[in-house]
């Protein structure tokens, strides 16, 4: 009995077992051997491996039958280990704030916001008109449909002070979310191995992209007022890197908004040391009590690559964004998109394009800033009253979120855990941090929940932090 032969015939019954009725009986064994011409002693010894693995029931004196119901075996994927080698640069576990979270469940830990919040019947109509285009047929062209880009760039134009050249649509390529456009400036800009600088704390989502292209992210610490310029020059010199991820508006986590003149200082900075401003102005349209002009409105030298999303204001279901970079990096932040993406849906663009050029949409963005304000001094209330143990550094001008500082003695893990079993959901502060996190935090959004839930949400997190105190 060669061992070929033997592997062929199991080869052959596993083949006829996949697509066998449950409960019919195998071909006899005259028949498996006359078939496949190998001997009954092969077939014989296949049929006792198969029925070992539970593959197949013998029945003496009726034959060898598919079981009637097949065992649900669990799937062997641990061939998977030796072909997946070491683990990649990412957490395997998803990030706080992009769990879903049960309905039930309050979710402070989201980073976008309710929908009671989106012009959800603007971008309704938006998408029936998306629908009824050409666009639904069509391919886009990569940088994005010209007027779109068109209005990213009058945006930025808008606030461009006299004696600036303002953006063009030239200098816009729409892209998929602004998450994808961070690993494109990273990868465009520093590459695998390569050092970029950023405020620490700083976004999750830009240190998660700088470990996917290989970046090391070096940080830079920030006061109320922004970056701290010594250490922004020190670091840019001992680095040698040639860029600064950074959100001078409304900064996720922090909600500091950079003033004027930390804004100019830093783009004193980066001329001088040849780099770039990478400027996340994710929060534009979330302005509570200011309406901060952008750093790249006042550069028109290349030096500030600019993001701008629609998917927190419009909706996360539309993932549009923009880059708007000028000079030979705007070409090659195109071809990265272009390798990532190729180009984003025709559709989502057009009903974007409707939403945004609507004069409902200016009365939108206007009323948001009454209800967003609403939302965050009930939050800052409720915390004030359900966790008294927490301090909140900045009373943030606009934005999505409060950061709040908890005593280092806390066991910020387990204050999740807890808070979540009192059906509170809360993000801990740790993943802002692009190197080790400088004290205990947790972010809170003010958009994502009822505003009817905040105060019993803080009294359960206040809760769920007093027993942990009581257990030490
Ligand atoms: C600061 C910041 N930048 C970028 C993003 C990514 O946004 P999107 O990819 O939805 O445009 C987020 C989302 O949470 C964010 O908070």
């Amino acid at each position: 009995m060669s061992e070929s032969s033997s592997e062929r015939i199991e080869a052959a019954l596993l083949a006829h077992i996949a697509t066998a009725k449950p409960g019919s009986r195998l071909p006899s064994t005259r028949e498996l051997t006359a078939g496949h011409g190998v001997s009954p002693v092969t077939v014989q010894k296949a049929l006792r491996s198969l029925e070992r693995r539970g593959l197949v029931v013998a029945r003496p004196g009726s034959g060898v039958f598919v079981p009637a119901a097949r065992a649900e075996r669990p799937a062997d994927f641990s061939w998977q280990t030796a072909a997946l080698g070491a683990s990649g640069a990412l957490p395997a576990t998803p990030v706080a704030a992009l769990r879903l979270g049960s309905a039930e469940a309050v979710p402070l830990h989201s980073g976008y916001p309710d929908r009671a919040l989106l012009p959800e019947r603007l971008l309704r109509t938006g998408l029936v008109r998306a629908a009824r285009s050409t666009a639904t047929v069509e391919r886009a062209p990569s940088a994005g449909l010209a007027d779109l880009r068109a209005w990213f760039s009058a945006e930025l134009a808008a606030q461009t002070p006299a004696g600036r050249t303002a953006p063009t649509a030239r200098d816009v390529i729409v892209t998929p979310g602004s998450q994808l456009a961070l690993g494109t400036v990273f990868r465009s800009i520093a590459g695998p191995g390569g050092v970029l600088l950023t405020e620490s704390p700083t976004y999750w989502g830009a240190i998660l992209a700088a470990a996917q292209v290989g970046v090391t992210l070096v940080p830079v610490p920030t006061d109320a007022a922004g970056p701290d310029i010594t250490a922004l020059d020190r670091a840019f010199a001992e680095t040698g890197a040639r860029g600064f991820y950074a959100q001078p508006t409304y900064a996720n986590p922090t909600g500091v908004q950079w003033s004027a003149n930390r804004t100019l200082e830093v783009l004193r900075s980066v001329r001088v040391h040849g780099a770039f401003l990478i400027e996340d102005d994710w929060a534009h349209d979330f302005g509570i009590t200011t309406d901060p002009a952008p750093a790249a409105a006042q550069d028109d030298s290349g030096h500030v690559i600019y993001l701008r999303s629609l998917t927190k204001s419009v909706s996360a279901a539309l993932r549009v964004a923009a880059i708007i970079a000028r000079g030979p990096i705007r070409d090659r932040l195109l071809a990265d998109v272009q390798a990532q993406a190729m180009y984003v849906s025709g559709v989502l663009q057009t009903a974007a394009l409707e939403v945004v050029t609507q004069p409902a949409w200016r009365t939108h963005v206007s009323g948001l800033r009454r209800r967003l304000r609403e939302r965050r001094d009930l939050l800052l209330d409720a915390v004030a009253a359900g966790l008294p143990a927490a301090s909140v550094e900045t009373v943030p001008a606009g934005g999505l979120n409060l950061w709040l500082r908890l005593p280092d003695e806390t066991d910020l893990g387990r204050l999740v855990r807890d808070s979540e079993a009192r059906g509170v959901i809360v993000a801990a502060g740790d993943e802002w941090f692009p190197a080790e996190p400088t004290g205990r935090f947790l972010r809170l959004n003010f958009a994502a929940a009822d505003p009817a839930s905040f105060l019993t949400a803080a009294e359960q997190i206040g809760a769920a932090w007093a027993e942990q105190q009581r257990a030490r």
